[in-house]
């Protein structure tokens, strides 16, 4: 295959960079997911949603509709067949493929500790943080490779590309995730799909509120982010699209965290009361 600079839209288009794609967005109804379906749409796609709060499904819907996007919600749940047979089929129907998938469903919770756990939690961790992974993008990957390409954005957490001792069988199925990402994209780079994902942390959404019962979480982050502060789902979907988009077409297989440089601290911590970094934390 020859270079196709003509991929990569003319500088005046770069404030639409979805024009006439289709994307999907799991669990796009809030948080991240719904950051990420307000960028896109904004950015010209039409934005099917699968989302299994109706609530949600429904707010995301107006607020997309309201500043002019084009957007469908399905309010399935993705961690069964019968949720992803439903929405492949919805959007199928009424578009015949699509260009963008972003697979973002996910959740930490309940954390159970590993001496804890037992096969059904572990099936849980499962079927929320990777099956529907595996699930979704195969029903849309046979059509992705009919249209000749198109750019899947996995989701999962910065906690798969580090230890997290906290929850290892949650981190492990993060790390399955970025995994399955890589793979994935070496796999079907020849059909034009592109494959990507973001390790996430430190991102303020329903399920992960840093603010709600921290008052004093302001004065907290220049110890807890190298960046100093809390994260937004516009920061996470600002990378999501650029993953989706053409601009980014020579890159595939990566996963990049989005994590105000938290992974890249490694255990290394700002100390307020010191002034400098320190790797050996005695109460900040
Ligand atoms: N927020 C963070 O700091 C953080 C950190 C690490 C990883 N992540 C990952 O980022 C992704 C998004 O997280 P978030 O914080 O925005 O989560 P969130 O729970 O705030 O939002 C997720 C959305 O998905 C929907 N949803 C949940 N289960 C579903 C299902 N089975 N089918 C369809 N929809 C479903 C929820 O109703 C909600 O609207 C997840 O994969 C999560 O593990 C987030």
């Amino acid at each position: 295959m020859s270079a196709d600079p003509s991929a990569v839209p003319p500088i005046e288009d770069w404030n639409r960079l979805l024009d006439g794609k289709v994307a999907v967005v799991t669990g796009g109804g809030a948080g991240i997911g719904a950051g990420i379906v307000e960028l896109f749409a904004a950015h010209g796609a039409t934005v099917e949603v699968a989302e299994i709060d109706p609530d949600r499904a429904a707010a995301v819907a107006q607020a997309v509709t309201d500043a002019g996007g084009r957007v469908r919600t399905h309010v399935v749940d993705v961690r069964t067949e019968e949720g992803v047979a439903s929405l492949a089929e919805a959007v199928l129907d009424e578009h015949g493929g699509i260009d963008v998938l972003v697979n973002n469903v996910g959740d930490y919770r309940p954390q159970v500790r590993f001496h804890e756990s037992d096969p059904d939690s572990w099936e849980e961790m499962y079927r929320v943080n990777l099956w529907h992974v595996y699930a979704v993008t195969r029903a849309f990957i046979n059509p992705m490779i009919e249209r000749g390409g198109g750019s899947i954005v996995n989701v999962h957490s910065v906690e798969g590309m580090r230890g997290f001792p906290g929850e290892p069988v949650y981190a492990s199925m993060k790390a399955a995730a970025a995994h399955f990402t890589t793979s994935l994209a070496v796999g079907y780079g020849r059909h034009g799909i592109r494959a990507n994902g973001i390790g996430v942390d430190l991102t303020q959404t329903p399920q992960v509120d840093y603010i709600r019962g921290n008052e004093d979480h302001e004065a907290l982050w220049e110890a807890w982010a190298p960046v100093g502060r809390l994260g937004w789902p516009a920061d996470q979907a600002r990378v999501a699209l650029f993953l989706a988009s053409d601009m980014s077409s020579y890159v595939t297989g990566h996963n990049i965290p989005v994590d105000g440089g938290t992974k890249a601290g490694g255990g290394w911590f700002y100390s307020p009361a010191a002034g400098r970094f320190v790797n050996r934390p005695k109460g900040l």
